[in-house]
């Protein structure tokens, strides 16, 4: 096997003069040196559209872009070599921020003049809902990157295969992605490449698209080598160029009237894309249609647009677009009660979406959805003990200051209109005449605990034992494409792909056993490991016995399952449509201590209502919710990526700032099931929500603790000890 090392641009924007791959070429143990002429496919990555190359051709956009990829015989050989290669750029000026970016005369990047996309949303009429208001309140709110800090980096094996095929081995959370883009970058067709999904140490979104860019470089090798090639990116690659929250500016004007109910949302919500397309524009429109919140409003007008500079792409994270408004949305819900000497949790609940209700776009919210977003707020309302505390903090004594903040979201579970092709999901399932169970599927494990719950879900709907079921690792060869595993889909689309294959063969099963014991299989039911009679209660035997029977006549105990998700719709005019099968209800409550002598803010408690349809297996549940808080709770406060002049410095966990285990509040996760009718067992999804509304709870419960406002996050010591002073002045 060789060992992959790619050579990276020092600078955000330059072209490239020319590239001298000589010296190192002639090193012993160096096996190939790639350029993108060296590409037999398609130098260009397709996720939405296709500006982005696998190694860069004449000009290089941000820091940290691939421009020659080296397999050599170890890791420091291939790293060595690269010391040897000498590329000649020209510098040119870099666009390094959203504002630069949209200035005119700025250098163009990408895009439309910078603007790779926008969005609208057009509900009623904002500036008649502005002139009702009684009250008109406007601010503007900046949230920074977040890196995924994943435990295990990106990389990469490809093995070549039988007859010109390739084998991949990757940790991604989207393995049919990465089956298409070595199609394309190969030039292969996509049965001769298969991609096996290895244990996948985190993804939280940074494993969506870019592993695809990651597992280009040893393909590539492979073909040119017949070798396999391994590629395992180091930390501080990782992080100069794998992707990144988007940074956001977002501007909120709300108008309400005086009893509190609003009237008219304006909002404009612009991301820092980077300097590729990528994910940008999906990101930017999940955004786009939370950013009026879980609210009620008559007169929406929401614009939006993804930016192009000259930094590191930015993608997919936990939450997808949406922690930058709900940071946006929830903090003006507070100025809102502040404005009005409301309570914030009465503003939410006077404001709450409830069945019949319209969201921004016009979707109707029904009851088969799944609508448990008032118990949320008063489950979180109740747990933490919400009047009283805030009551207690209204006039504190002392250097250290408590406070208690809440923030209210929604989150559309499933890709939405905005991905309705790749709806849907595949399954295999098998029993072997031992009556174990083999199931495979298309999503990803990735730590979320998919792989537990999934089986839990066949053995509930196979009625065997859950240790009898096995479910192995994602391969592409193995189910149809079942999309990403993104979206906090997977319980939904896969769990109800297992359900349709385990229906199958469990039809099988009763119609033998009907037979044999000369009664109807209607009668017949499978549940608690065994065969039971419905109508008498009683077992007649186990499911292991069943299978024996079923294999011995020869019937076929192997089913592919398939779930297509219902269709949904976006308007692109104005911005209006069902936008989403069903939403995933929140309502955090955040309790925190600031030190005003220094601006350091401890988070001590934090209680977290999810309503999430059905929690088919609580503990997991429990560890999304308290991991997804961590990582909430450091997007909130700590965590932060530095530039010098578009060079990455925040370029390794020393310096990029996460929470470790003794900054973790105690977190408590509150159940609430309302059930989605077409979710398994009621199922909706958990996977990011977790995350989302941590960051506002905790800076409204700065507010409440020390009266000051937080419109830019993180809310480091510096930034409030500063605003600490300022007050004072
Ligand atoms: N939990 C762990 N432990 N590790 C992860 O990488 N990714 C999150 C979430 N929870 C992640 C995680 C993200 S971004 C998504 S979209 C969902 O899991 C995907 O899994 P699901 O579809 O099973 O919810
Ligand atoms: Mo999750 S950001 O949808 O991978």
């Amino acid at each position: 096997m060789l060992h992959a090392a790619v050579l990276r641009s020092p600078h955000p924007h330059a072209r490239i003069i020319s590239i001298d791959t000589k010296k190192a070429e002639s090193l012993p143990g160096v096996y190939a040196i790639c350029t993108y002429k060296d590409i037999p496919g398609k130098n260009r990555h397709h996720v939405v559209t296709e500006d982005q190359p696998f190694l860069a051709e004449d000009v290089v956009r941000h820091h940290g872009e691939a421009i020659v990829a080296v397999g050599a015989e170890s890791r420091e050989l291939a790293e060595y070599a690269l010391t040897l290669i000498d590329v000649k750029y020209e510098v040119l000026p870099a666009v390094l921020s959203i504002e630069e970016a949209l200035k005119e005369g700025s250098p163009v990047i990408g895009g439309d003049n910078n603007i790779f996309r926008r969005y609208k949303i057009r509900k009623g009429d904002v500036e008649e809902g502005f002139r009702k208001a009684d009250i008109i309140i406007e601010h503007e709110f900046k949230t920074p990157y977040q890196e995924h800090a994943y435990l295990e980096t990106n990389g990469a094996i490809a093995v070549p295969g039988n007859s010109g095929d390739i084998n991949i081995y990757s940790t991604t959370q989207c393995p049919f992605y990465v089956q298409h883009a070595i199609s394309d970058v190969l030039g292969l067709s996509l049965n001769r490449v298969r991609v096996i999904q290895t244990t996948t140490g985190g993804g939280f979104g940074g494993k969506e698209d870019v592993p695809s860019m990651v597992a280009a470089i040893p393909a590539i090798l492979a073909m040119k080598t017949g070798r396999p090639v391994k590629y395992i990116l180091s930390r501080e690659e990782d992080l100069i160029c794998m992707s990144k929250r988007h940074p956001a500016i977002i501007k909120y004007k709300l108008g309400a009237m005086s009893t509190g109910e609003l009237v008219a949302i304006e909002a404009d919500y612009k991301i820092n894309a980077g300097a590729y397309v990528t994910l940008s524009t999906i990101v930017l429109w999940r955004g786009t249609v939370h950013t009026a919140g879980p609210y009620r409003c008559p007169n929406v007008k929401i614009d939006s647009m993804a930016v192009a500079t000259n930094l590191v792409p930015c993608g997919a994270y936990r939450g997808f677009g949406t922690p930058q408004v709900i940071f946006a949305h929830e903090s003006m819900m507070d100025e809102l009660a502040l404005e009005l000497g409301m309570d914030p949790v009465e503003i939410r609940k006077i404001n709450a979406l409830r069945i019949g209700d319209e969201t921004s776009t016009g979707q109707v919210i029904t009851e088969d959805m799944g609508m448990g977003l008032m118990e949320t707020i008063e489950k979180a309302e109740e747990m933490s003990n919400w009047h009283e505390k805030r009551k207690r903090y209204e006039n504190q004594e002392g250097e250290i200051k408590k406070g208690i903040g809440m923030s209210t979201f929604m989150y559309g579970v499933g890709l939405g209109a905005g991905g309705n092709f790749m709806a849907r999901a595949g399954a295999h399932l098998q029993v072997y005449n031992d009556a174990s169970v083999l199931a495979a599927v298309g999503t990803a494990e990735m730590g979320q605990g998919m792989k537990t719950v999934l089986c839990q879900i066949v053995s509930e709907e196979l009625g065997c034992p859950f240790e009898y079921v096995n479910l192995i690792e994602t391969d592409t060869s193995r189910v149809p494409d079942s999309g990403p595993t993104v979206a906090s889909r997977a319980t939904i689309v896969s769990g109800n792909a297992l359900r349709d294959a385990a229906k199958k063969i469990k039809a099988e099963i009763h119609d033998t056993i009907g037979k044999k014991l000369g009664i109807s299989p209607d009668v017949l039911e499978s549940r608690d490991g065994g065969l039971f009679n419905k109508e008498t209660g009683e077992k007649l035997m186990d499911f292991a016995e069943s299978v024996r029977i079923a294999t011995d006549r020869r019937q076929h105990l192997a089913a592919q399952g398939w779930y297509r998700c219902p269709t949904t719709t976006f308007n692109e005019e104005n911005g209006q449509g069902d936008i989403y099968f069903t939403y995933t209800w929140v309502t955090d409550v955040a309790e925190i201590e600031v030190d005003t002598r220094t601006g350091q803010v401890k988070v001590e408690h934090i209680t977290a209502a999810h309503d999430i349809g059905k929690a088919i297996n609580p503990t997991l549940m429990e560890g999304q919710i308290q991991g997804g808080g961590a990582q909430g709770m450091g997007y909130g406060i700590m965590e932060e990526i530095l530039h010098k002049d578009g060079i990455m410095i925040t370029t390794n966990l020393s310096t990029y700032i996460i929470p470790t285990t003794l900054d973790m509040p105690d977190i408590i996760p509150v159940i609430v099931e309302y059930p989605y009718k077409e979710g398994p067992f009621g199922a909706k999804g958990v996977g990011e929500t977790p995350l989302m509304g941590i960051a506002p709870a905790i800076t409204n419960a700065i507010r409440n603790a020390t009266g000051i406002p937080i419109r830019e996050i993180p809310a480091t010591p510096e930034r409030i000890l500063a605003a600490l002073k300022n007050s004072k002045t």
